[in-house]
């Protein structure tokens, strides 16, 4: 089935595609013209949005963590997003098209559910960590996903340059995971079993309609196509709207 491409990067595609007559040596021979290549192509391009909003994305949680450690991990990777997004920008270099940028559905939702962990989470907890964690791991798990894919098919449309660059950034994606794994066994999920849950204020139940209110707002405003479902507040939820909201804001605000 062939993916719907926006109609101004389809028309960019059918434009610059395969009419480059004198590719230099850094680029791969682009001789395919498939429905395959048009997929490929559209995930590249998925890729290069996922890892620019990322970018952001892991400045936040950096911001919200509890931990040094994982403060580190964050800014860390958030290095290596960067290399990440700039080996796409030599993959469109090498497939002779400019960079584009396609909204990633998946990426977008799981991006949405990191405001969420921020705003339902204690500042200052070993909760707000073990969520953090759990969080990027949803979005390294679907990276790895993608760039194990991507590898693939570079591989089979014979893109030998780009399938060495992708290899590059998902061995990066897989050392990110361990690497959170790590932190979250040696440290943070003891200490967030040792915190002590919060009793539900005597108002919870108005303080959880408000929390509902704004975070609908949230999504309303969201890139996402879809509404994401509310997630079950916790007493301990309520704290932290409010940080969510503005880090999103912020975040949005250096897109
Ligand atoms: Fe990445």
């Amino acid at each position: 089935m062939e993916r719907i491409l926006h109609e101004d990067v389809k028309e960019t595609y059918q434009k610059e595609r395969f009419t480059l007559a004198n590719m230099d040596n850094n680029q791969v021979s682009n001789n395919e013209n498939s429905k395959l290549d048009t997929f490929f192509q559209t995930m590249i391009s998925e890729m290069y949005w996922s890892e620019k909003h990322l970018v952001n994305v892991l400045e936040t949680m950096k911001s919200t963590a509890t931990t040094d450690d994982l403060k580190n991990a964050f800014e860390a990777h958030m290095e290596e997003t960067r290399e990440q997004l700039q080996r796409i920008e030599q993959i469109f270099d090498q497939l002779g098209l400019p960079v584009t940028e396609t909204n990633s559905i998946g990426m977008q939702g799981l991006f949405d559910e990191g405001w969420h962990v921020i705003d339902e989470t204690d500042e200052g907890s070993f909760q707000r960590d073990v969520a953090l964690v759990i969080a990027a791991q949803k979005v390294e798990h679907y990276e790895i996903a993608c760039y194990g894919s991507l590898v693939n098919l570079a591989s089979l449309l014979g893109y030998k340059p780009i399938v060495e660059l992708l290899k590059q950034s998902l061995k990066e994606e897989k050392e990110t995971d361990v690497k959170l794994t790590q932190l979250a066994e040696k440290q943070l999920n003891k200490g967030a079993k040792n915190e002590p849950a919060d009793e539900p204020p005597a108002n919870a139940g108005g303080k959880k309609k408000s929390v509902k209110a704004s975070s609908k707002e949230e999504r309303e405003s969201s890139a996402s196509p879809k509404e994401a479902k509310p997630r079950k507040t916790t007493a301990a939820g309520t704290s932290g709207r409010s940080k969510g909201t503005k880090a999103k804001e912020e975040s949005k605000g250096k897109k």
